[in-house]
């Protein structure tokens, strides 16, 4: 049987953050657990949302074409999903592929033959940032998702009769109570269809970066109508190894913030077209950052680059799905990052695997013993149970759970080597005690064999070392017989042993993590435009011109305040200001900081003159006196000012 599932296809507004890599990873949890469940294949899909006004000025902002802009960004996260080992199928770029464009054009032609589509004219509010039209809002009101001033906006456009699906919508949510997932998600939803659903625009004539509609007029397609698509598009033709279809999705893992368009427009957009309707809508948490939803309009945001270059790409996996309760709210945290791993997996999963074949190796020269069978010394806990639990737990998503059994396994066995004390029986001759020792000792590989086989779709890289450490890498195929059933083969011999999670250093860790973060967030900002590209290092010092005091000191830099400032007519970067010297009059000053100030903005700023300059004449006006700025090639001037509090006309030197 096929599995069909996708993420959320993320705007290229920005480059990856640990919330888009949250999904992903789960997203790839669940792949890596639905093939050891037996599906074939499994199918995850995930991509870029290029189209729309965000997109549009956000290139125009880096000083790109959309083109240049979208290319760049889709391939920061492709090379992400890669780096990070994510078994990604299909990754569509919307504005990029020619089957996405055409999927897309098809599924709007299918909507309008059954009669789902009309035209009108809307004017209403719409948030650029969210893309969403805003019912019942009056001129300048916030978005109520973003709380961004929303724009009034008329169009003529493409509507879809949404309005005519609220009921078969309801009777879908009744029919196929797992469709929308957590419960309280399901619940929201179904009291907004209940309040009745207005008709949807689909298309726009203002911006020109989309899809083209394909009717008269400069239509393209809205965005989400666009991007819901992509879900189609990556599979529309395929089919399984017995000619099944790979549609409809049987998972849609998303964030909650999107649920409505998943779980509203898009069932809707397929009943129109006559195609069938995905299984599940899995709507998960957000991952806050000190109580507040991270994001990049808050600035709070942590990427998990540097996570996986300082702790490997499974100490993110687990510490995502162990600490946070999936389908809840969950705060991020470096110390909670290290906490976790310190405790659950240097300590735990991975000392039982180093004393487990560190043991193997002493006593018994690297081979796996025949345990025979020792039954009143056997395991004496229900091992059998803790895997269903897991099992199940992972079915309905609830990894934290699902970790939480499978731990149980890992402190039982951390009991069975005290109480059975192998160190001793290793001490005794008589046969009896080395036919325990064998027995012991096969069992803690065998458990170790089951845990790490449980967690293989959490922790893979880890897991695949542990099995090459018990000498079993070939063994990956087994991982669905997660069960005591002892397919571990006695005689083998064991691989050389290494810690597969060293403790890690707090402080460190976290300096080089902030560090590299940092370094990320910087290259990003010139990616997008935000900021100049580095300056090139400054000249050493010796290589500059070297003057004493006395020359300094013929320089006079007042501290000044700017009493008035406006631009100068046909001058774009310059401002005249009036500067309160403590003199008898305030100084004249034409300043070249336009582009980087506006001019009420400086009103009652101090800043610093060099006041003995010779007067001299701009654009007509008299300039007596320079401002001091910091500034860098090609970037904006940065005004150079106090942290304390310093009167007007003290003088620096
Ligand atoms: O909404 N916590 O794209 P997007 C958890 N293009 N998950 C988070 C998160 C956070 N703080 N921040 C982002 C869009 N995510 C549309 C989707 S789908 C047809 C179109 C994850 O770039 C989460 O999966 O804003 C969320 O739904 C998604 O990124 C939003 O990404
Ligand atoms: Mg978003």
């Amino acid at each position: 049987m096929k599995y069909y599932l996708t993420t959320p296809i993320y705007y290229v507004n920005a480059a990856p953050h640990i919330g888009h890599t949250y999904t992903t990873i789960a997203a790839d949890v669940i792949k890596r657990f639905k093939r050891m469940q037996g599906f074939e294949p499994v199918i995850l899909t995930t991509g870029t949302d290029e189209h729309g006004q965000k997109v549009e000025r956000s290139a125009q902002t880096a000083g790109k074409t959309p083109e240049e802009f979208t290319k760049a960004i889709a391939e920061e996260f492709r090379r992400q999903w890669r780096d990070f080992g994510l078994g990604i199928d299909h990754f569509v770029r919307t504005s990029e592929d020619p089957r996405h464009r055409e999927t897309v054009q098809w599924l709007f032609e299918r909507c309008m033959k059954n009669g789902a589509v009309y035209r009108g004219s809307y004017t209403g509010q719409y948030c650029v940032f969210d893309e969403l039209y805003v019912n019942d809002a009056k001129p300048g009101d916030p978005c109520p998702d973003c709380g961004r001033p929303t724009e009034t906006v008329t169009e003529e456009n493409y509507f879809f009769k949404l309005s005519a699906f609220a009921d078969r919508l309801l009777d879908l949510y009744a029919k196929q109570p797992n469709f929308i997932q957590p419960e309280t998600r399901r619940n929201e939803v179904i009291s907004f269809v209940k309040q009745g659903l207005n008709d949807l625009s689909i298309s726009r004539t203002t911006i020109q970066w989309g899809i083209p509609v394909p009717v008269e007029g400069k239509h393209v397609f809205y965005v989400w109508f666009d991007a819901l698509t992509t879900y189609l598009t990556a599979v529309r033709d395929q089919k399984d190894k017995s000619g099944n279809d790979i549609w409809p999705a049987d998972l849609h893992l998303i964030g909650k913030e999107i649920v409505r368009f998943h779980a509203i427009y898009w069932p809707a957009f397929l009943m129109a077209a006559d195609l069938p309707i995905p299984k599940r809508i899995y709507a998960h948490g957000w991952l806050l950052f000190e109580h507040d939803k991270m994001s990049k309009s808050r600035g709070n945001i942590v990427r998990a680059e540097p996570i996986r270059k300082v702790m490997g790409a499974d100490a993110l996996r687990y510490f995502l799905l162990r600490e946070i309760v999936f389908g809840q709210d969950g705060s991020f945290s470096y110390d909670a990052l290290i906490g976790r791993y310190n405790s659950d997996l240097a300590n735990g999963l991975g000392n039982l695997a180093s004393r487990t074949l560190t043991m193997i190796q002493q006593y018994r020269n690297g081979i796996i013993p025949d345990p025979k069978s020792e039954p009143e010394y056997a395991f004496p806990f229900p091992v059998t149970q803790a895997v269903n639990d897991a099992v199940a737990n992972f079915e309905r998503f609830e990894f934290s759970k699902g970790i939480e059994a499978v731990w149980y396994l890992v402190s039982s066995t951390d009991k069975y080597i005290v109480e059975q004390a192998p160190w001793s029986l290793a001490k005794k001759n008589d046969q009896v005690s080395q036919r325990i020792l064998d027995y012991v000792l096969y069992t803690c590989a065998e458990v170790l064999r089951i845990v790490t086989a449980l967690l293989y779709p959490v922790l893979p890289e880890s897991s695949i070392q542990i099995w090459t450490q018990l000498g079993m890498p070939q063994q990956l195929e087994l991982v669905k017989h997660a069960d005591l059933r002892s397919l571990l083969l006695p005689g083998q011999k064991i691989g050389p042993i290494a810690a597969v999670f060293p403790r890690i250093d707090a402080k460190p860790a976290i300096e080089k993590m902030r560090e590299l973060e940092a370094k990320v967030t910087a290259e990003q900002a010139v990616l997008m435009g935000k900021a100049p590209a580095p300056a090139p290092a400054a000249p050493p010092a010796t290589g500059s011109l070297q003057i004493t005091i006395d020359d300094f000191s013929k320089v006079d830099l007042r501290v000044g305040q700017v009493l008035s400032a406006e631009r100068v007519k046909g001058a774009d970067k310059l401002l005249h200001l009036k500067v309160d010297l403590a003199e008898a009059e305030p100084r004249s000053i034409v300043a070249g900081i336009a582009e980087a100030y506006a001019p009420e903005s400086l009103i009652g700023r101090k800043v610093v003159i060099v006041a003995n300059l010779a007067p001299r004449k701009l654009r007509g006006l008299t300039s007596n006196g320079m401002i001091v700025a910091a500034s860098i090639e090609g970037g904006k001037p940065v005004l150079a000012g106090f942290l304390e509090d310093i009167p007007v006309g003290a003088r620096l030197k």
